[in-house]
């Protein structure tokens, strides 16, 4: 029998220092983020979706530029054509870019140009998937549009509203990239095997579709529209939280202080006409939630986080809850291909250690 493996362990890799990266800086402690250096605040402000991307995937903040939604091939629509009705809009994102790694093929090491293209084809898949769906043809995307506007343009036919579209890039802008969450190091660990980008994003997005890392926002309308109006929260919030459950939008395992994403998307909603009555009745919930939760829970510190503006945004657009998560993946695929060229351009296969707990060495029985 071998000594007692002593190395250390941390459940969840909780605490461990798995890599290192010039993408993001998430500081919990001051409510900080930072794509390359540069606050989120002043990303959302004064930058694009577009102008993001390539700063996370060249290094240099571009003066300008021009993300287009890219051509559906023929075989994606028919493989979208053949789900099932019920299917999840993340099954169909995931199985979108699965094909679209048999049929482009992307060779190890991945780069910027592989980045940018599937960046660019998942919108139209997504778009294409959601008007199959409801018995309605995929629209051809067009080229002067930046993604986040194609897509919403890709959705309904219609070009639209320029408050919408700036919305929606923004939301794109702050669901971008964030350290190494769940997705993120899912798909560095698939390229570090020096496998594809399709396989590192497919990776991702089914790691993204767990409910505890991208099904929030959905649930933060659903409890909204739960709790009917801004009267009746602090009673449903404590009753929620009396039955040990999570109030959706609330919490995050790294920021203490308010998540910068929230105080940016705040902003951004609050220009958003369509969404004015949802959104008074989000800022007074949140008031009062933060009261409760402060009250209930004085041994951890909650604040809103990314997820409960989020919504707001995401409804303003005029988006179905359902779409939500898949949406948020669209925006994150910029992070994700990120992460892939910085892990390639140092790679080092990721392989941790593990305990082994099970029964000393035996024999099996005569
Ligand atoms: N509502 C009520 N109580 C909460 C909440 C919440 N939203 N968040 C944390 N708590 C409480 C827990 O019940 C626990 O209380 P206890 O000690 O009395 O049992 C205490 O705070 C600590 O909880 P943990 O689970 O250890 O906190 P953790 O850091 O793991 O949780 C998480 C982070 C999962 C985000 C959590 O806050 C949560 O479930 N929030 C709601 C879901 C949500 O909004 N997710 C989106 C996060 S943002 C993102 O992923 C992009």
């Amino acid at each position: 029998m071998p000594d007692p493996d002593t190395r250390a362990y941390s459940p969840g890799l909780e605490g461990v220092v798995a890599g290192e990266t010039e993408l993001s800086l998430v500081d919990g402690e001051q409510g900080r983020l930072l794509y390359r250096g540069y606050p989120i605040g002043q990303l959302v402000e004064r930058g694009t979706f577009a102008q993001v991307a390539e700063l996370l995937w060249s290094g240099e903040w571009p003066t300008q530029a021009h993300l287009p939604a890219g051509p559906l091939p023929e075989e994606v629509i028919a493989l979208l054509r053949g789900l099932p009705a019920e299917t999840v809009p993340m099954d169909a994102l995931r199985s979108a870019v699965s094909l679209w790694g048999a049929l482009t093929r992307p060779q190890w090491p991945p780069t910027a140009e592989q980045a940018r293209a599937l960046t660019a084809f998942s919108p139209s898949a997504l778009a294409a998937f959601a008007r199959l769906r409801g018995g309605q043809e995929p629209i051809e995307p067009d080229e002067s549009l930046d993604l986040a506007a194609g897509f919403l343009y890709q959705l309904t036919g219609e070009r639209p509203d320029p408050a919408a579209a700036r919305a929606l890039d923004a939301y794109f802008v702050v669901g971008a990239e964030h350290g190494f969450n769940a997705s993120t190091f899912t798909a560095r660990v698939i390229i570090s095997t020096r496998s594809d980008l399709a396989s590192a994003v497919a990776g991702a997005i089914g790691a993204l579709k767990g409910p505890i890392h991208g099904g929030a926002p959905t649930e933060v309308v659903n409890q909204l529209h739960e709790m009917g109006s801004a009267d009746q929260a602090e009673r449903w919030i404590r009753e929620a939280v009396g039955r040990g459950e999570r109030i959706m939008g609330f919490g995050h395992r790294v920021y203490r202080a308010y998540d910068p994403r929230a105080v940016a998307l705040r902003s951004v909603a609050e220009r958003l006409t369509g969404v004015a009555d949802w959104l008074a009745m989000a800022v007074q919930v949140e008031d009062i939630a933060l009261r409760v939760l402060a009250e209930l829970k004085p041994h951890r510190v909650i604040k809103t986080n990314v997820e409960y503006y989020a919504a707001a945004v995401l409804q303003g657009v005029g988006l179905p809850p359902d779409l939500f998560p898949a949406t948020f993946a669209l925006a994150r695929h910029a992070g994700w291909t990120a992460n892939c060229l910085e892990q390639a351009a140092a790679n080092r296969l990721i392989r941790p250690a593990v305990r082994y707990v099970g029964p000393a060495e035996r024999s099996l029985p005569a």
